[in-house]
């Protein structure tokens, strides 16, 4: 099949290059020159696991390539793939101002029978809005409008593509719905579960299973913050729970506040939709404000953790909004470190794949190209992403780098009795704190010791600062 893919970002160059793989022939398509250029050059403008060498192979094929002529590609395409951004709007829904962009460019080149879908996250409704949009400016043009919402995780992007849990299809007829059926029939074959439904369902599937999975994060940072009090481990509560079937172990972590491109505005979006049908989702409304303070929050806890110290110094490892990815779109990291630079508190930072964005959004940050470098000299160290390197981290090492023995581990990735044996003070969530065992700077050569009484003389709270 002859495919165009409308987007060149996580969603679209992951599928363009993934239904490429499946043996159809894709252009892949991006107003961003500079993207397009890259992809030209045999570059790949986003990380992600797998994609560089899927890009590359089926580029050599022949059955995927790049241009930044939409029309073009629209014309020759069976089916269109819209999968452009929706950032958050204003009130909270979706901006549909790139989606309408791409309908109002493929109307006049679209030919007849072409399936036109909607991958991007939209507001309920937007399918028949988009239909109308083509149809005013092609009338009588028979063309079908449909969703294919996308539920892939960044980070494992390629992967979620070949082995998703379901393929949603929305459509109004069953032509269309037979033709993208079509598009992913090698995944269907090998038993995805297919679940073809009318378009406005397909669009309330996607709002209602972020919705959904963000709660189970909120929920559970709550259920942290009660064990803090209660004197219970998060571990073995989440342990018990996750293993009942109905609930599942999974987005049961607590963190510093979920980020990313999707659960912060799919949330907004789902709660606006909520007020747009008069139909309140006072759930969802209170997930989305006690997601912005739980951030705060983690703030409030790691300056706190400094005791007023002057001139205080923090390592932030990890800024990308969960791991495996260079996406630090609404990440934790972007609202916790201006909060702790407009404190006064010096802040250096690593993250392995995540620091070109990041500085272009947080400035005056001592960037490091790796972790031991950025806890040189600092009184804490704050782990914000859940990258696997930190779990391994070398505590001896980092104790001879650092000037203060605090870890504020915002992801749960240590284990805090190790953690104290070493000799640090190790905050993490939901979980007891453990009382130091033996200063950190007890493995420093003599002569490299940093006396600071401030923060070594302070007495391990176990109350969380709220
Ligand atoms: N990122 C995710 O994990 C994820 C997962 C599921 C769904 N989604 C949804 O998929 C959609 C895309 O998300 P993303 O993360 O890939 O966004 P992105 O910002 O990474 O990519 C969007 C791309 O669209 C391009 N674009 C904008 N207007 C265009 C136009 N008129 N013509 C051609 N290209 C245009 C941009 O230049 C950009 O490269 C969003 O609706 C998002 O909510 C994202």
């Amino acid at each position: 099949m002859q495919v165009a893919v409308i987007g060149a970002g996580y969603v679209g160059l992951t599928t363009a290059a993934c239904v490429a793989e499946l043996g159809h022939t894709v252009t892949c398509v991006d107003v961003d020159i500079s993207k397009i250029a890259m992809l030209d050059e045999g570059n790949v403008p986003i990380r992600e696991t797998g994609l560089d060498a899927l890009i590359d192979r089926n580029r050599a094929s022949g059955r995927l390539q790049f241009t930044t002529d939409v029309a073009k590609a629209a014309a020759r395409a069976e089916a269109v793939l819209i999968a452009v951004g929706t950032p958050r709007g204003a009130g909270g829904d979706a901006d549909l101002t790139h989606v309408k962009a791409v309908a109002r460019e493929i109307a006049r080149a679209i030919r007849p029978k072409t399936v036109v879908t909607i991958k991007s996250t939209v507001a309920v409704g937007t399918a028949r809005l988009i239909r109308e949009v083509i149809a005013e400016r092609r009338r009588g043009l028979d063309f079908w409008i449909t969703s294919n919402p996308e539920f892939l995780r960044e980070g494992s992007a390629v992967r979620d593509f070949f082995e998703p849990d379901r393929i949603v299809i929305g459509a109004d007829d069953p032509e269309p719905a037979a033709r993208l059926t079509e598009l992913y029939r090698p995944l269907i074959d090998q038993g995805v579960p297919l679940v073809v439904t009318s378009t406005v369902n397909a669009e309330l599937i996607k709002y209602t299973a972020n919705a959904f999975l963000a709660l189970k994060v909120g929920f559970i940072n709550d259920v942290a913050d009660l064990c803090e009090e209660a004197e219970a481990d998060i571990n073995a509560v989440v342990k018990g729970v996750g293993l009942d079937r109905r609930i599942g172990p999974q987005f049961l972590s607590p963190g510093p506040g979920f980020g990313g491109s999707c659960f912060p505005k799919d949330t907004e979006a789902f709660a606006a939709a909520g007020r747009k049908f008069s139909c309140p989702q006072p759930l969802i409304e209170t997930l989305v404000t006690r997601n912005q303070t739980r951030k705060h929050q983690m703030a409030k806890r790691i300056l706190a953790e400094l005791h007023g110290l002057s001139h205080a110094r923090v390592a932030v490892l990890g800024v990308a909004f969960k791991a495996d990815t260079d996406d630090v779109r609404d990440s934790a990291a972007l609202t916790i470190i201006p909060i702790l630079k407009a404190a006064g508190v010096s802040v250096r930072a690593f993250d392995p794949w995540a620091r070109a964005n990041a500085s272009r959004i947080v400035k005056d940050v001592a960037w490091h190209d790796d972790p031991y470098a950025a806890c040189s000299g600092v009184d804490l160290v704050a782990i914000l992403t859940e990258w696997e390197m930190f779990r391994t981290l070398d505590l001896s090492l980092l104790a001879r780098h650092m000037r203060g023995s605090t870890i504020f581990d915002c992801r749960n990735l240590m284990d805090p009795h190790h953690v104290a044996s070493q000799g640090f003070r190790y905050v993490s969530l939901g979980r007891p704190a453990v009382p130091r065992v033996a200063p950190a700077t007890a493995a420093k050569p003599a002569g490299e010791r940093v006396h600071l009484p401030t923060l070594r003389g302070a007495a391990v709270a176990r109350r969380p600062v709220r």
